[in-house]
């Protein structure tokens, strides 16, 4: 497949002419994609509330496009909370939905207005109590390492069963609104499955609520959604159906209140991350070619840690079908910049310095991971455009 085929010849136009003379390394993103990729899940997921996890990317062209859609927000730290203030979220549409917090930044968040807070321990609990009297919460469950999940986030946060059961009483008593359960079952989740096994946890702490005269109501899916890597994942209508067939096993009719997190489905299929081939290499004539490329790791390319999220890549010279496979590399003296080594990447014998590589689907949890000054190298660059708009 070539970039054009991947892209759709339409988009393939509009990034050409918006990659015009562009510096390398640099993030471009097509906001009609982002705007296309919220649709998608409003339509999968019809009425449920959409944040989403400002993480992924907090730029401020991707914030204003999902202020326009009328997206609501998945808010870690008070740093991103007034950023999406100034760029239009209203704070009624905004969840604290990070379990790890000050107690002064919830006092923060109170103060300006938000009323929608997770957490997953006794300590924060009680800080939330204080601090954010009266607020509504939900509890996140811990949910199973699944394997279907690239990016795992399973083991920091969260709480066991039991232990949201007895949080969710101590919040009645505490003042606050319990409201119901919240999990992430792992970031670029595959397994379908893993939805139906975290709901359990749910209905069972729903269950239980409801036999101490507390009507939860709020189920929070978190993320997961995937992007489009390599290794490909499921449809989201996939997930939609799985999602919903396990709700409806487990609470029949009963009226819920659906929240979805997504990150990287929202904006990582929206970015290519042109990036320069500094240098072509052998060590020996005998052993593969590195590929040096001006991004790396410490650029913004983390999650090539462990070689668990695979980008497709092409490049300028992909009309060459003479492949080899090779090892990628970033431009840093750190040894530890190597992109993928294990999977090779089977670029073209021709490919040499100053061809281009585009890493496509490189919209989520890049220019957010892009170390500033390492090695003297800038923080990744981003441009922004709207292949509809041009
Ligand atoms: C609380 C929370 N919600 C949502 C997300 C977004 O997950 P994803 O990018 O898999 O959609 C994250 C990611 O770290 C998260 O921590």
């Amino acid at each position: 497949m070539s970039l054009a085929e991947h892209l759709g010849q339409r988009r393939f136009t509009a990034f050409s002419k918006a990659t015009k003379d562009i510096e390398t390394p640099c993030v471009v993103i097509d906001l009609a994609i982002v705007r296309s990729q919220f649709r998608l899940l409003a339509e999968a997921f019809p009425g449920a509330g959409i944040f989403y996890a400002v993480k992924a990317n907090p730029s401020v062209p991707i914030l204003e496009t999902l202020v326009e859609m009328g997206s609501q927000w998945d808010i870690a730290s008070r740093f991103e909370l007034d950023k999406v203030i100034k760029h239009g979220a209203k704070v009624k549409d905004i969840s604290f939905g990070n379990t790890i917090k000050k107690p002064r930044d919830i006092k923060y968040f109170y103060d300006k207005g938000v009323r929608l807070y997770a957490t997953d321990c006794e300590s924060d609990l009680k800080a939330i109590a204080e601090n954010a009297p009266g607020s509504d919460v939900y509890v996140r469950v811990l949910t199973v390492e699944s394997p279907g999940s690239a990016w795992p986030l399973s083991r920091k946060f969260g709480c066991d069963v039991n232990m949201c059961k007895t949080l969710v009483r101590q919040a009645r008593d505490l003042g606050l609104n319990p409201r119901g359960v919240s999990f992430h079952v792992g970031s670029q989740q595959s397994d379908l499955q893993s939805w139906a096994q975290a709901l359990d946890s749910v209905k069972s702490i729903f269950d239980d609520a409801s036999d101490a005269g507390i009507e939860l109501d709020l189920v929070n899916l978190g993320g997961g959604f995937p992007g489009r890597y390599l290794h490909e994942a499921p449809q989201l209508k996939e997930y939609a159906d799985a999602i919903y067939g396990a709700l409806k096993a487990r609470f029949g009719e009963r009226k819920l209140k659906i929240i979805l997190e997504p990150g990287r489905y929202m904006v990582g299929d929206a970015g290519v991350l042109v990036s320069e081939v500094v240098m072509v290499s052998r060590k020996s004539e005998d052993t593969p070619r590195w590929v040096y490329l001006d991004i790396g790791k410490f650029g913004g390319l983390v999650e090539s840690w462990g070689e668990s999220i695979k980008y497709p890549i092409y490049t300028t010279k992909d009309e060459d079908k003479n492949r080899e496979g090779v090892i990628l590399a970033g431009p840093t003296c750190d040894s530890a910049d190597i992109l993928y080594e294990k999977f090779r990447y089977q670029l073209p014998l021709s490919l040499k310095t100053g061809d281009l590589a585009y890493l496509v689907g490189t919209g989520a949890y890049t220019t957010t991971y892009s170390a500033i000054e390492f090695n003297g190298f800038p923080p990744l660059a981003a441009k922004f455009y709207d292949s509809e708009k041009q």
